[in-house]
């Protein structure tokens, strides 16, 4: 492996000595931009001898961000680690003994100093620098926050997003400036990790969430379930309902699929963003990841428990959700090991019967007998909703998240949403036989 790494930067080294000999050729070779030999003519030697300064300190810029760019693409190849065995047969390398996949956790941050706190915990609980290199990728050119970030050295990889202007946004569109410049950053690091870096997987965190202990462990047993069911587009370490009190505390390695895009703490496949990116919108890119021009049918897995806790109370949204639902998000602190469990009950067929089954065979009761107190026995519980407002209205009176976006309730799986009710389980639940979602709800 380390001669493998040595012949890549050596490569690299060559490959950047001859394409800067090419460039001087090249620049030196020039002849002078078209129209400027009759204005030489005129103007005579003095007007020669500028143009000759001002050519020479254009070459010398270009030069400047022509090394700048290469020192940064050989920083990258000096920090990448081999890629996962590619299945696709196309080298001439004798077939290796398969080496575990590499799943890198891609940071987001901007001008948080506190992107510490998150750094900390991932470089902390990782299992393994070479399968989990952190990347972290910061927009906003806070000197700063690229100061805590360089501290860290070799264990991170810095990149910085180049573009820091303003994004050209419609007068009502202003006060939206920093969703424009979250998705413009999103867009850049993505390519930076499958285009550039060359990764098959990637782990999105943002610099203002804490992991639980066996984050990894999460993200490593969901990516063959990934890998193998076109029915999920990406797993979550976020449940949206996850507060303390609203979670099953006894069942910390308890899985769900849902129709909900949680985000916050997520692994894609490089499939997907090669899908995605040709349209990736210009802001607000969350919300149209829930779009079902997006979705398209496909869920995500999320845990019972969070595997991310959020600490950004200033951020873009203003904590719009913060004070009410996000704080007192309940951080798994119990490792489970799921890379040893059995997941096959997350596949789609299986999954959905038995969810069905379990959601439509549970008792029905309504809000009063639950405000009243008059469950008898464990559960679960089933309470029906059918209309966009008696949702709204049982989700406030219940606290969970009353919002819907494309007409997906938080954490819903075929419009269910399932969640702990003083101590039991409660499956807030369309009529039998649901067929679709719909999207005017919201
Ligand atoms: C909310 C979402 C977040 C989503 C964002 C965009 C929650 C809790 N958070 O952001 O997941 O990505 O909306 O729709 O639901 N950042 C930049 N450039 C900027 C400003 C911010 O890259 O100019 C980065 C931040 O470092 C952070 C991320 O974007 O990693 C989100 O920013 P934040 O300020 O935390 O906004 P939220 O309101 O949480
Ligand atoms: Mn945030």
């Amino acid at each position: 492996m380390l001669r493998k790494r040595g012949s890549f930067i050596l490569c690299g080294a060559f490959l950047f000595i001859t394409w800067n000999a090419v460039l001087v050729l090249l620049l030196w070779g020039k002849s002078p931009p078209e129209g400027r030999e009759g204005v030489a003519e005129r103007g005579g030697a003095e007007r020669q001898a500028d143009d000759v300064v001002a050519d020479v300190l254009r070459m010398a810029d270009t030069f400047e961000a022509e090394l700048e760019r290469q020192k940064e693409i050989l920083l990258q190849i000096k920090n990448r680690r081999p890629a996962r065995n590619r299945s696709d047969g196309g080298g001439a390398e004798p077939p290796a003994t398969p080496r575990p996949p590499v799943i890198p956790i891609l940071v987001i941050a901007c001008n948080r100093v506190t992107v510490r706190r998150c750094l900390d915990k991932l470089l902390k609980l990782r299992p393994s620098a070479e399968r989990h290199p952190v990347i972290v990728s910061q927009d906003c050119g806070h000197a700063e926050t690229a100061e805590v970030i360089r501290s860290y050295g070799g264990a991170v990889m810095h990149l910085q997003q180049p573009d820091l202007s303003d994004v050209p946004v419609a007068q009502q569109h202003r006060k939206f400036q920093g969703y424009y410049k979250i998705s413009r950053h999103y867009r850049w690091a993505l390519n930076q990790v499958f285009r550039t870096l060359g990764h098959s997987a990637v782990v999105i965190v943002e610099d203002d969430l804490e992991v639980a202990p066996d984050f990894f462990e999460y993200f490593r047993a969901l990516l063959p379930v990934l890998e193998s069911d076109r029915s999920l587009w990406c797993a979550s370490a976020w449940n949206d309902n996850g507060r303390e009190g609203y979670v099953d505390p006894g069942q910390p390695g308890l899985l769900y699929r849902t129709d909900f895009f949680p985000g916050l703490g997520w692994m894609l496949l490089r499939d997907l963003w090669e899908e995605l990116e040709p349209k990736w919108p210009a802001s607000f890119w969350d919300d149209w990841m829930r779009q079902p021009e997006q979705r398209r049918g496909r869920a995500c897995v999320r845990p019972e428990i969070s595997r991310t806790l959020t600490f950004g109370r200033q951020g873009v949204s203003l904590g719009q959700f913060y004070d009410k639902y996000l704080r007192h998000t309940k951080l798994n602190r119990e490792f489970v090991p799921f890379t040893t469990l059995d997941l096959s009950y997350l596949q789609e067929d299986s999954y959905r019967r038995s969810f069905q089954n379990r959601v439509y065979a549970a008792a029905a009761v309504t809000y009063e007998d639950l405000a009243q107190g008059r469950l008898q026995g464990p559960g679960p519980f089933r309470l029906q909703y059918s209309s966009k407002d008696a949702f709204k209205t049982l989700a406030k009176y219940l606290g969970v998240m009353d919002d819907l976006k494309s007409g997906v309730p938080r954490t819903g799986y075929r419009g269910v949403v399932s969640f702990f009710h003083k101590g039991r389980r409660l499956f807030l639940a369309p009529p039998p036989g649901w067929s679709q979602y719909d999207s005017s709800w919201s």
